[in-house]
């Protein structure tokens, strides 16, 4: 039996890793995407991100490259991708919509709709976008009715797991492959595709299209949950005196409970997190159900507070008065470290509240420095973080870096202002910082 070829329709985040991954797996992979910048870019094994491995992953696959497999091919042409493919993922984003929580899936529909039109021969079409409930069964009849092979072509949905800076990882090693199906062969095709995995024993759960839309967003929805619990227990920590990191560390012991998304600070941002609570509640309410999601308001209440929290305890920092005159230093932009995403970063909101106040802010990122510009072309941006703490009467660590974790303090103590830091993500030792003689400060813990 010839092997299986696939398509990943959406070479953005999420496909470009896919691609890559598949090939890496060893099937021949061919990427389709309607903005041509992106398939050229790509052709070359580049990606218009920062994520750890996969520029080095796609080189290894991506054909044409000197020593590749090339295994991995990209194109424009939607009738090559549908003859191309046994398997076709389909990796758009569902953003939020514009002055709306709910998802927007024009992305999503109009991608399945221009595959849809091309398919001539049997084959698996497998949704992999985060999507309402409900949407995979529209979806299936809608391509079944457009498709010229008609209902020889399946639905499948299988949700991604895979987290910004660790992508590459986790498409190649996943905790859990989960499977939504409506038909004869879409357990069997995807447990062909994923037998690497599964040989390596990765739990596989198939279940019906509901519940595999309904795994990822609960996913996301519990991982935010637990994020802005430990930030409601930092908020009373700080009310009545406490340490929300060793109440972590002692919670996190009980197996039940676990050790992990348990780090209090400024809260959870990205392209993901904030926006798939928000379209799941939405969502509910559109099935009557909302009362079910009512705490999911709470949760990005507790979540969206804590930049303004971060902001205020800048103030206080800097004596209680307005921030007219003073210099902030803003360490990280991107929404978290190994990773330049700045789509709803705590940080940059803050820095931006904070020059919206009348602050004059620097900001340096590892990373996320180009994307920071565009969207927030207004503040200052220095080329490293030392330049950014120069003259600053405050220092806010923001994204917890590798890097910043790395600094000496005792060289920043020597080019600031005044020696004063706000640890946004409780990641940096304050024994070190109080022993080069800064002023510590974090978000749930004590003042010392
Ligand atoms: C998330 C999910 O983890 C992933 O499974 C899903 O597929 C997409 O959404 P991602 O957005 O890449 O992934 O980031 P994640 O590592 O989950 O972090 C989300 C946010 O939560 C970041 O802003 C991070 O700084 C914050 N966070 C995380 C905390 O504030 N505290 C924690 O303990 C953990």
């Amino acid at each position: 039996m010839a092997p299986l070829k696939l398509t990943v329709i959406g070479t953005g985040y999420l496909g470009a890793t896919h691609a890559a991954a598949m090939a890496e797996l060893g099937f021949e992979v061919l990427g389709l995407d309607v903005v041509p910048e992106k398939i050229e870019l790509l052709s070359q094994g580049r990606v218009p991100m920062y994520e750890p491995g996969l520029e080095e992953l796609l080189r290894k696959h991506v054909a044409g490259i000197e020593g590749s497999t090339g295994r991995l091919r990209f194109t424009l042409d939607w009738a090559e991708a549908a003859e191309f493919g046994d398997v076709h993922f389909v990796c758009v984003n569902t953003p939020q919509k514009r002055g709306e929580y709910a998802c927007d899936m024009s992305y999503v529909d109009s991608a399945m709709e221009s595959l849809a039109r091309h398919l001539r021969r049997p084959c698996l079409v497998v949704g992999k976008s985060t999507v309402p409930v409900g949407s995979a069964e529209r979806l299936a009849a809608r391509i079944v009715e457009l498709a010229p092979a008609g209902d020889a072509v399946e639905l499948a949905w299988n949700p991604e797991f895979l987290r910004e800076g660790f992508a590459v990882q986790d498409t190649l090693h996943p905790d859990r492959i989960v499977v939504g199906v409506a038909g004869p062969t879409g357990e069997k095709l995807l447990r062909e595709v994923y037998a690497g995995p599964l040989g390596a024993g990765t739990p596989l759960v198939v279940t019906d299209f509901p519940t595999a839309e309904l795994v990822k967003t609960s996913a996301n929805s519990f991982l935010a949950t637990k994020i802005s619990f430990i930030n409601a227990m930092a908020e009373v920590c700080e009310a009545g005196g406490g340490d929300v990191v060793r109440l972590a560390e002692a919670i996190g012991y009980d197996e039940r409970i676990g050790s992990k998304f348990l780090r209090a600070g400024i809260g959870f941002g990205g392209g993901c997190l904030p926006k798939d609570i928000r379209a799941f509640m939405a969502r509910a309410g559109e099935l009557g159900a909302d009362q079910a999601l009512t705490f999911l308001r709470e949760i990005d209440s507790i979540n969206m507070r804590r930049r303004g929290q971060m902001v205020e305890m800048a103030r206080e920092a800097l004596g209680g008065r307005s921030f007219l005159g003073t210099r902030v230093a803003v360490l990280g932009a991107a929404f978290k470290p190994d990773s330049d995403d700045v789509r709803d970063s705590p940080a940059l909101n803050v820095a931006g509240q904070i020059h919206l106040q009348g602050g004059q802010v620097t900001v340096y990122d590892p990373k996320g420095m180009d994307n920071a510009r565009r969207l927030f072309p207004t503040l200052v941006y220095a080329d490293s973080a030392v330049e950014a703490v120069r003259g600053a009467d405050v220092v806010l660590h923001l994204t917890e870096w590798r890097e910043f974790r790395e600094l000496d303090p005792a060289e920043l103590g020597a080019v600031a202002a005044r020696r004063v830091v706000l640890d946004g993500r409780n990641a940096l030792d304050p024994a070190v910082w109080r022993a080069a003689g800064w002023t510590y400060r974090a978000m749930g813990r004590p003042t010392a």
